[in-house]
């Protein structure tokens, strides 16, 4: 069984058995990625575009990993050497590469809702590598790979976010998905940091880390994203880092078998101390390795899989 759609442009898009079908498939990929060959047939003869219009380290590297041990042919296109800079619109650039002949489109921009352009006019697949401050959908199903894998379930468990939740595709797309899944969301940050009415997804809000974090299964701190905000929502990353820092005394406040995540990249000693990046009870690289096997079942069921 495929998804019976042609993108992935969010989360809040799937229900709650299409997001367990990823994650299930995903599981079958892990074991591939974990054999001396890690590559198989199944999209032999596909295409598959890297666009991105930001920079990335790990989603990149990952889809293009991800559609390599697919068997797909890969081209990463690279905007600062492209025709982009010569005022081509993103429109007019991705019907060039679908001119080639591309399947899949992997797409990162700036700006919300760029993907969604593309699906409404183009036939490959659109996959949202990341859309401005809207959502990431990838890195949250990753994400909830992570945490089903450690924990064995996602449903009743409690997860506090911590950080800039309002410039952040990666909350957004977490807060659909676990709330969907049966998990608690607990979003923890300043008040200029925390949406206005996202308590209607169904998290909680909560403005100090010491009552948010009580109790909790899973900590996700944010990257405090500089880059996204055009005014100043806290007096100094050095304040930010008094209240706010995931540190060893913070992470003791919550159960004692707590998992610690951060999508990457993280900025030490701001949002998350080194002991506690680098601790046992960190999964950051985990999530990077589990990216690969979760991006391999989303070419996969999006390529049709199982299709009559
Ligand atoms: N987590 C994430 O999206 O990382 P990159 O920006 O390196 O792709």
């Amino acid at each position: 069984m495929g998804l019976k759609h042609k993108d992935l442009l969010d989360i809040k898009g799937l229900n709650r058995e299409e997001i367990t079908l990823i994650l299930d498939t995903a599981e079958s990929f892990k074991e591939v990625t974990g054999r001396d060959i890690k590559k198989v047939p199944t999209l032999r003869g596909k295409t598959v575009v890297n666009l991105f219009f930001e920079p990335s380290t790990r989603t990149r590297t990952s889809f293009e990993l991800a559609a390599k041990r697919l068997s797909a042919d890969v081209i990463n296109f690279s905007v600062s050497s492209s025709s982009v800079i010569k005022g081509e619109t993103l429109l007019d650039t991705a019907r060039n590469i679908e001119a080639m002949r591309s399947d899949f489109i992997v797409v990162r921009h700036s700006a919300s809702g760029a993907p969604h352009l593309l699906a409404r006019n183009l036939n490959s697949s659109i996959i949202n590598a990341g859309d401005g401050s809207h959502e990431h959908p990838t890195q949250a199903l990753l994400d909830m790979y992570t945490i089903r894998e450690r924990k064995g379930r996602l449903e009743g468990l409690k997860v506090a976010i911590i950080g800039d939740i309002t410039h952040s595709r990666v909350a957004r797309s977490n807060i659909y998905g676990l709330t969907r899944l049966g998990a608690e969301v607990r979003l923890i940050g300043p008040p200029a940091l925390l949406p206005p009415g996202i308590e209607s997804t169904g998290a909680s809000v909560y403005y100090h880390v010491e009552e948010g974090l009580s109790d909790i299964d899973v900590i996700m701190v944010l990257r405090i994203q500089l880059e996204r905000q055009g005014k100043n929502y806290f007096p100094t990353q050095r304040e930010f880092a008094r209240l706010y820092c995931l540190t060893p005394e913070r992470t003791m406040l919550a159960k004692e078998d707590v998992m610690v995540m951060h999508p990457g990249p993280i900025n030490r000693g701001i949002e998350i101390s080194p002991d506690v990046a680098d601790g046992l009870s960190s999964v950051i690289l985990e999530q990077v390795t589990n990216g690969i096997a979760v991006r391999m079942a989303v070419l996969y069921l999006l390529g049709g899989a199982g299709e009559a």
